[in-house]
């Protein structure tokens, strides 16, 4: 049924890399909070076991297998197992879904699988096709997935949703209810609890009972029930119910705020189940109860709260819509063909935008690196810009870009590191939220360089050699975002 050469052998000793890092599926996991300090992490082929060894070195209880590099030890159950770049090795496609089902098998909370894209492998699809992959001019065999192709068959063979992490990284997990609140948790802004505006003596002492009422109100953006505040016996000792305490708060904090944290919660909430749609929408009655009780809340019913997200869903098939969310958006870079964003403003912008973003990020996962992301104005389609130096560099060069196309899922990545004119970032303060830290230092600079005439050639300042041409002809340069005069250190103006 395989190999378009039977003679040839794929040789599995060769395909374990040496790792002088954690390996980027491990490093999606911790970053979206699913390797608690005590979790026991299996790695199920793990190769020479670099993975292992540095988990522990974090302090996690960490231990592998591999049929190659560790035959002899034990498979574990465990919390959660790390199926990292080992089915795209295998290629014999019922070994392959054997490994999977095997681990599977092992993870009692979470497996993470992994494997090669097909963007990674253009360069070595001119070697050798063997089975439904390619053997490599070290006779190893490789198998690059399409992302979707990924899910589906992780999907058809384990038959449970598969969570995109990251372009060719899946979470699946062991509870329908955790993967639910994980999903839409990913939409759930994070927001700080209004500030005070006057002291008040029974805020004041009680504020210790108080705090964790207001933190659930802004995380929640409503009451929560008596069950899910650890401290509601105490609260309720002091004024009778948590809705009379929440009472206490409004009087004494920005009560505008608190009815901005509900609008958004709800829009939160709506965008997670717009987006639900994709992997068919769990019941009512299988969403976990914080969960029910937020739909409940802000919508009155299941049914209406996913009415109201398919409207807005549907609403994005109509091109106008798109453009006309990115031409009102308060935040972001706007050019004739896309919006751009910091990935931190993000959360600032419409229900539509996050939704338009959502749909690349449900297919992808989250793509490590990017920090600008471009929505498309003319076409569906969504790219993830990676510049490494956003912060430090005042016109950051362009280290990647993965874009995906919404209608025909293709994925295109490109890298720009070893091109000699990258293209370059100016404005940055346009595309960050007037909150960001360096919103101000940003927006200076721009005012100066303005003044300068430096963003008189728009045509080529958009790349590393017209703008550094022009900062040449003015006699400026910049030490990190001051503007200098050159032949003295005189800072502009
Ligand atoms: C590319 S390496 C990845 C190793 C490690 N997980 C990492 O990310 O560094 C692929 C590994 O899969 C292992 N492997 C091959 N066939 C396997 C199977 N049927 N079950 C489990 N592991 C297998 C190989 O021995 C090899 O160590």
């Amino acid at each position: 049924m395989f190999g378009t050469d039977s003679r040839l052998q794929a040789n599995r000793a060769l395909t374990a890399i040496s790792r002088t890092d954690l390996s980027r599926p491990l490093k999606c996991a911790i970053v979206d909070g699913l390797l608690g300090k005590g979790s026991y992490v299996f790695d199920y082929g793990c190769g020479r076991g670099d993975d292992v060894r540095r988990l522990v070195a974090m302090g996690y209880r960490a231990s592998g297998w591999d049929p190659v590099h560790r035959p002899d030890s034990e498979c574990n159950r465990s919390s959660v197992v790390n199926l990292g770049y080992v089915v795209n090795v295998i290629e014999d496609a019922q070994e392959r879904s054997e490994a999977l089902r095997q681990a599977w098998a092992l993870a009692e909370d979470l497996l993470i699988v992994s494997a090669r894209l097909g963007l990674d492998g253009r360069a070595l699809q001119g070697t050798c096709a063997f089975a439904d992959g390619w053997l490599t001019s070290r006779g190893t065999f490789q198998k690059f997935y399409e992302q979707q192709e990924l899910r589906h068959w992780i999907e058809q063979v384990l038959r449970v949703n598969a969570v995109p992490a990251a372009p060719g990284i899946y979470y699946i997990f062991r509870d329908e209810q955790t993967r639910s609140d994980f999903v839409a948790a990913r939409y759930r802004r994070r927001r700080a609890a209004p500030r005070l505006t006057k002291s008040e003596a029974l805020f004041t002492a009680h504020r210790d009972h108080l705090e964790p009422l207001m933190q659930f109100v802004s995380e929640r953006g409503r009451l929560p029930f008596d069950d899910e505040l650890s401290n509601t016996r105490a609260i309720l000792d002091v004024f009778g119910s948590l809705r009379r305490a929440f009472r206490t708060v409004l009087a004494v904090t920005e009560s505008e705020r608190w009815n901005e944290i509900k609008q958004e919660r709800s829009q939160d909430l709506l965008v997670y189940l717009a987006l639900s749609q994709f992997e068919g929408r769990t019941p009512f009655g299988r969403l976990p109860l914080s969960l029910q009780r937020d739909v409940k809340a802000f919508f009155g019913a299941y049914t209406r709260a996913c009415a109201t997200a398919d409207e807005l869903l549907f609403s994005l098939g109509s091109p106008d819509v798109v453009d006309t969310a990115c031409r009102q958006s308060p935040i972001g870079k706007l050019t004739p063909s896309a919006l751009y964003l910091h990935e931190s403003a993000l959360a600032e912008t419409s229900p539509v935008l996050r939704l338009y973003e959502g749909c690349a990020r449900g297919y992808l996962g989250r793509v490590e690196g990017a920090n600008i992301i471009k929505l498309h104005r003319g076409e569906p389609t969504v790219s993830y810009l990676s510049y490494p130096e956003f912060d430090r560099n005042p016109h950051p060069p362009l280290a990647s870009a993965l874009t995906v196309h919404l209608q025909t899922f293709r994925v295109r990545w490109r890298d720009y590191t070893s091109s000699g004119n990258r293209p370059i970032l100016h404005r940055k303060e346009l595309f960050v939220s007037r909150d960001h830290p360096a919103y101000g230092k940003f927006a200076r600079l721009t005012r100066i360089e303005e003044g300068k005439g430096l963003y008189r050639d728009t045509n080529r300042i958009g790349f590393e050699a017209g703008w550094n041409e022009a900062l040449a002809r003015t006699g400026l340069y910049l030490r990190g975002h001051r503007l200098l005069a050159r032949g003295g250190l005189r800072s502009i103006p």
